[in-house]
């Protein structure tokens, strides 16, 4: 089954949104599989974000994410990759479509509220990165 890694970003905590943005992939039908409420080291930071390294938004997205809480899960579904990424909207919520998530609640690409993977590989790579084995629960919803 397909999993993908989600990361509500500190502003997204601190405005109060971790819950209603649970809401949305729960809501979906997707199966929460991970997820716990973390301070991000700036090497995880770093790690995460190496794709963007030479940008120069590089040292103020670390700066950001590390600056405060993040709520890091994994989801679980048939096609969740691309679900969420639909259900998150695009990466500036200036033109993200309203009732996606940034369309919703973010105001500009440096504060977009939440992470979510890309493909299945950087999936992999970003699960693999943010959570260990014994954190993850394989369950099937049976209700
Ligand atoms: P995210 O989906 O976490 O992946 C990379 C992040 O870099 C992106 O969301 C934005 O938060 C951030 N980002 C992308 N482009 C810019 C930009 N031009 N200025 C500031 N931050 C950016």
């Amino acid at each position: 089954m397909e999993r993908t890694f989600i990361a509500i970003k500190p502003d997204g905590v601190q405005r109060g949104l971790a819950g209603e943005i649970i809401s949305r992939f729960e809501n979906k039908g997707f199966t929460l599989v991970g997820l716990k409420l973390m301070q991000v080291s700036k090497e995880l930071a770093e790690t995460h974000y190496a794709v963007h390294k030479e940008r120069p938004f590089f040292a103020g997205l670390v700066e950001f994410i590390t600056s405060g809480p993040v709520v890091a899960m994994v989801l679980e579904g048939d096609g969740v990759i691309a679900a969420a990424r639909k259900l998150i909207g695009a990466t500036n919520p200036l033109t993200a479509e309203p009732g996606t998530i940034r369309g919703d609640f973010g105001a500009n690409i440096g504060r977009n509220i939440i992470h979510g993977s890309d493909a299945p590989e950087t999936a992999q790579q970003e699960i693999a990165l943010w959570f260990t084995e014994a954190e993850l629960a394989s369950w099937t919803p049976t209700l």
